[in-house]
């Protein structure tokens, strides 16, 4: 994929996309919900799904077997990053692939998860394990659907973004805490925003598009952060945003970077949050050990070597449990 199969437009005009033969959206009960007329003429066109289960992969298949969904069918997938990963599974398996088109409706599905052809399902229990890697043709973004995206869901979009800025970019880290000092009411600079941190995720995506090394590098607070997730049961945003707090410590206290550096991350890191010690991360070591980023005893692990400029260093697991015991 490249930037010219993204597209900033306004409702009416993806509407008018949608009106065509041949066309499956997927999409879920919010979405419907908020966007009655969008929806009024081409319900009929849609699937509605709760989440990206097996049980919806099911329901799907056997809706689009029974709608005679054929090769030359388009799918759409419109809506947040379980909706988009889901529509992708979908239609880059049905008939042993058929053209999708992706929709985003969250401010974390536009700038990250639609891009980069992840697309997986939950199975057993365990998130994003059945998946595989291709990437949608088109991706039509209107900024519109945002406003009526709750704040938690457009913090978990702004992690994401700050996550990218430090990793490669301290302008749109700058340009971030303009748009936020101005109540977030303009919409030009969030589009630039969001624009900007397409392009920066596209750059790494497209030097390890099958996340062989270098892509690990957007894992940067998720190895920490998913462990926070699920130990305290907190949004995505806020564990993220923890996680890159807590491994930025360990990064100082292995010797990655110095103290001044790190403070100058914790400076960013606060404008968004205050208070990462309440979260313990000695409760989630075990968690930590275990995750699926931890191959063979070592983590590729991302840190930001200075704002704007992240790297990666393969560590010992255990060295890096020992950092996060130093730090506790
Ligand atoms: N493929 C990737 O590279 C990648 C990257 C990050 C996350 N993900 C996946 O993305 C998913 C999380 O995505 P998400 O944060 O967008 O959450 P989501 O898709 O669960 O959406 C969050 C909530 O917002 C609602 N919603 C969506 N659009 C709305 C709108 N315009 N107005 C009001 N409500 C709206 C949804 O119905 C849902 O309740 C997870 O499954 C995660 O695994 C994938």
């Amino acid at each position: 994929m490249n930037e010219d199969n993204i597209s900033f437009c306004n409702l009416h005009t993806i509407k008018s996309l949608l009106n065509k033969d041949d066309i499956i959206i997927i999409t879920d009960e919010n979405i419907v919900k908020f966007y009655p007329d969008f929806f009024s003429d081409i319900i009929e066109k849609c699937i509605i799904i709760s989440d990206k289960s097996f049980e919806s992969f099911q329901k799907t298949i056997t809706e689009l077997v029974k709608r005679q969904a054929y090769k030359n069918t388009i799918l759409y997938g419109i809506g947040g990053g379980e909706v988009t990963d889901f529509t992708g599974f979908i239609a880059s398996i049905y008939m042993r692939g058929i053209q999708f088109n992706f929709v985003p409706t969250t401010l974390l599905a536009m700038v990250d998860a639609a891009i980069g052809g992840k697309n997986a399902i939950n199975f057993a229990g365990i998130k994003n394990i059945l998946g595989l890697i291709n990437d949608a043709k088109n991706i039509y973004i209107s900024t519109s659907f945002l406003d009526t995206l709750p704040q938690k869901e457009m913090k978990n979009g702004f992690v994401e973004i700050i996550k990218i800025a430090l990793l490669k970019d301290k302008k749109l880290l700058l340009k971030t805490f303009e748009y936020i000092k101005s109540n977030l009411n303009n919409k030009e600079l969030l589009k630039e925003i969001i624009r900007d941190s397409i392009s920066l995720k596209m750059q790494i995506v497209n030097e390890d598009k099958f996340d062989k090394g270098k892509r690990n590098i957007l894992n940067f607070g998720h190895t920490i952060g998913h462990a926070l997730e699920t130990t305290y049961n907190i949004t995505h945003g806020e564990a993220v945003l923890c996680g890159m707090y807590y491994e930025s410590k360990i990064a100082e206290k292995i010797g990655l970077i110095d103290n001044r550096t790190f403070g100058e991350i914790d400076y960013y890191l606060r404008v968004f949050s205050e208070d990462f010690e309440k979260y313990e991360i000695k409760n989630c070591i075990e968690k930590i050990y275990f995750d699926k980023k931890n191959i063979s005893g070592f983590i590729n692990f991302p840190y930001v070597n200075s704002v704007g400029l992240g790297d990666l260093q393969k560590i010992d697991t255990v060295k890096f449990i020992d950092a996060i015991s130093d730090i506790i």
